[in-house]
């Protein structure tokens, strides 16, 4: 199967998940596109040999990404810190077969506003005394997609949203790419 990873920023999800893939019998990285041209995530999939492709806002909104995506024989796409709303004629396009990553426990700290730092000042402001991570399905309602896993983290007073943010990345890079090949078939 032919996977894409749509990424914004850093990346470090998509490089696990591109390193995992390489030595996969049930697929392989065949992209990652990104809506940010500086996006340190397009340096990493250089580094892993996988085509990369940016495209705007507006490009992506008038259909282009799915174009590409189609031209790509794109079986599988990944969200992996993507920042931008989805066109509903590309959750369309692959039904149950787009997955996203939510650095809380869905159904808590999701929603509009709720990404990258955020959620983990909210969750340290609320005085949690655990947080994790959610991989769900993504359906035209963003968060509301079927929830496929989700791992847990203990947080005691001294947790910082920094340091909430590196247990959360943690399991990220922990699950994420076996979670992907086990959705694979
Ligand atoms: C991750 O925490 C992901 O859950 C969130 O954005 C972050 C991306 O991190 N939605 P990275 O770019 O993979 O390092």
């Amino acid at each position: 199967k032919r996977l894409a990873i749509l990424a914004s920023g850093s990346g470090s999800n998509a490089e696990k998940i591109m390193e995992h893939f390489q030595t996969s019998a049930k697929a392989e990285v065949a992209l990652v596109a990104s809506n940010k041209a500086d996006a340190y995530v397009l340096e990493r999939a250089k580094k892993f040999e996988v085509p990369t492709f940016t495209f705007t806002r507006k490009e992506m909104d008038a259909g282009i990404l799915l174009e590409k995506l189609q031209d790509e024989n794109i079986d599988f796409v990944i969200l992996a810190g993507f920042l931008l709303k989805i066109p509903v004629e590309l959750t369309r396009a692959f039904p149950d077969r787009m997955v996203n990553i939510h650095p809380a426990l869905l159904p808590k700290y999701g929603g509009k506003g709720m990404y990258g730092h955020f959620v983990h000042e909210a969750v340290k402001a609320a005085g949690e005394k655990e947080t994790g991570i959610t991989i769900h399905l993504v359906n035209e309602n963003y968060d509301e997609g079927k929830i496929i896993f989700q791992a847990h983290t203990a947080l005691n007073e001294l947790d910082t949203p920094d340091s909430i943010a590196a247990k959360v990345h943690e399991l990220e890079h922990k699950y994420f790419p076996k979670v992907i090949e086990g959705l694979l078939g």
